[in-house]
């Protein structure tokens, strides 16, 4: 459903005797993209830090950081339970896991450019709160609390509105979300028409679409 980007596009084919294994290690998921009435799930509690868990977890890290992306939300890979990973940092190695997420505090003001891998190819500017302590547990179900700030607030409350159901274009006019969802939908149907044909044809060449333009989604 998605546009084949960067790593994803490395992978062999399934049919390929080591493609299934590198698949399965690298577990990338499929993220649900807007309207799909599965995003508008709310996610339940975590109440089981088992070895499922964890899968989820890596599954999760591993699909935001081939997006990429700078957060993901495990209702955008359809598992509905409160769980959001995160990572902000410029070397894309201080991943953040936030288990039942819960805002303490919120002060400020913050006006930014969003994107979300659910929306792909779309940013408009959002007004949150500009600093906020989150209070969450561990992959392991230890609980902590944390200050965040910039970047980092904005995103924690960007993955926490996905877990109750809500995206980043709900705070944009009616007008511009609909104008999104007729972009989103002509351009899947391209993707569609695109795939099918190089079913028929030769095959091989790869994704036949330039990545979009790298701007942080979350
Ligand atoms: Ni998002």
């Amino acid at each position: 459903m998605r546009s084949v980007t960067g790593r994803q596009a490395l992978l062999l084919p399934l049919e390929h005797p080591l493609g299934a294994t590198i698949e399965t290690l690298m577990a990338i998921r499929t993220i649900l993209e807007f309207p799909d009435p599965r995003l508008r799930t709310r996610a339940q509690p975590v109440t089981r830090f088992d070895a499922d868990l964890r899968r989820v977890i890596d599954d999760m890290l591993e699909t935001m950081y081939a997006a990429p992306g700078i957060g993901l939300a495990a209702t955008q890979v359809d598992v509905h339970q409160r769980l959001v990973v995160i990572d902000v940092s410029a070397d894309r190695a201080d991943p953040l896991v936030l288990v039942n997420p819960e805002i303490l505090s919120r002060e400020g003001e913050t006006a930014t450019e969003e994107g979300c891998l659910s929306v792909p190819g779309f940013f408009d500017e959002v007004t949150r709160a500009s600093r906020i302590r989150v209070r969450a547990q561990d992959r392991d179900g230890n609980a902590f609390e944390r200050d965040c700030e910039d970047l980092l607030a904005v995103c924690v409350q960007h993955e926490m509105d996905h877990i109750d159901g809500r995206l980043f274009v709900d705070y944009l006019s009616s007008l511009k979300r609909e104008r999104v969802r007729k972009r989103l939908e002509k351009e899947r149907k391209e993707r569609a028409a695109r795939s099918a044909s190089e079913t028929r044809g030769r095959g091989g060449e790869g994704p036949g679409k330039p990545p979009r333009e790298r701007r942080s989604a979350l």
